[in-house]
């Protein structure tokens, strides 16, 4: 270990301390899932929960009137609802991070894609997303959810209707049906860039410039169907089995919108946490969610940072302790 420039960085580190608490992080918002709203007590208590743990500013933007909207405003119009305000927010407009949960995660990967003009996204943390569409029937479980989407999914899931008034035909798909889907479903073909002909660069463009993607999977989610959808897995088009994961997906293979890329760049983490939808313990979110929330390093002076954080990361490497994860952590004050 080269004892002289360690001994430089911790000078420096000395030097430059006092500055690093007049320093804001990155803010982050939250979007959350169908039914539910920023003002309750779940949400709100999440959003707080990473808030004191990152030390990073947290929002939770609202859809509309929360709950009711969620479940009837199709999702390109959540997508650019949340759109507007992201970039109305002088808070966020050094960049942020994401955080989805659940169908919020599809909104959240829409302000990422299609929202022309906002500024960047560094890292996005999703929890129980349908990535990759949700099906149903023959394997759905005995849920509301499933009761009602069953329901549905014999009613036309793909009509104008429901197309225009119920917010997860956007993102049903029946892998026996994907014809209708790729022709009527309005949300989630475009988001993933699935209509041949239809591709359009700058979304994968977007997508593959994140600085992390993190996948949270609940090993025992039954609402997602299946499950790994929240991983971008998904069956093959024309059956309901087996489920293929990710790598073998053609959203991956021919990355369509990007995440080959930031797969075999290291930028993705696929987790699986114990629990049902949504479910995820104080431990999780501070191993998985947290870490990804504290970064500075895009904030000004953004010189001093990334110089700081340079020669961190060399010393750190030097010393064999590189864990990119935690580069930043010397920068945490508390
Ligand atoms: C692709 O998306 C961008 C950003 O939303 C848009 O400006 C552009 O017109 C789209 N290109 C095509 C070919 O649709």
């Amino acid at each position: 270990m080269d004892v002289s420039f360690l001994s430089k960085v911790l000078i420096a580190l000395a030097v430059f301390a006092p500055l690093l608490p007049t320093l804001s992080s990155l803010p982050f918002i939250v979007i959350h899932g169908i039914g539910d709203a920023c003002t309750n007590r779940g949400m709100s208590e999440f959003t707080e929960l990473l808030s004191e743990w990152s030390g990073s500013p947290g929002y939770c933007l609202e859809i509309g009137k929360g709950s009711w909207d969620s479940w009837v405003t199709p999702l390109q119009e959540q997508t650019d609802i949340v759109c507007g305000k992201v970039k109305e927010m002088k808070e966020l407009s050094g960049g942020f991070n994401l955080v989805g949960l659940s169908q919020g995660n599809l909104i959240a990967r829409g302000i990422i894609e299609f929202c022309d003009g906002a500024p960047p996204v560094k890292n996005f943390i999703s929890l129980g997303g349908p990535h990759a569409g949700t099906a149903s029937v023959p394997l759905c479980g005995s849920g509301i959810f499933c009761v009602i989407v069953d329901a549905l999914i014999k009613m036309e899931i793909y009509s104008d209707y429901l197309q225009e008034h119920f917010a997860p035909s956007g993102y049903l798909k029946i892998p026996t049906d994907m014809s209708d889907y790729l022709e009527k479903c309005r949300f989630l073909p475009k988001l993933n860039n699935e209509r041949p002909g239809e591709r359009n660069a700058t979304y994968k463009e977007k997508f593959s410039s994140l600085e992390n993607l993190i996948l949270i999977m609940n090993e025992q989610d039954n609402v997602l169907i299946p499950r790994e959808t929240s991983w971008f897995g998904y069956y093959p088009d024309g059956a309901f089995n087996p489920v293929l994961p990710p790598q073998k997906t053609k959203l991956y293979i021919e990355d369509w919108i990007g995440l080959r890329t930031l797969d075999e760049s290291g930028r993705i983490k696929f987790v699986s946490v114990p629990g049902g939808h949504l479910g995820i313990s104080k431990s999780d979110m501070k191993k998985h969610m947290v870490p990804y929330l504290k970064d500075t390093s895009s904030i000004e002076p953004k010189h001093v940072l990334n110089w700081i954080a340079s020669a961190w990361d060399t010393a750190m490497y030097k010393v064999g302790l590189q864990d990119n994860s935690a580069v930043l952590l010397p920068f945490d004050t508390k």
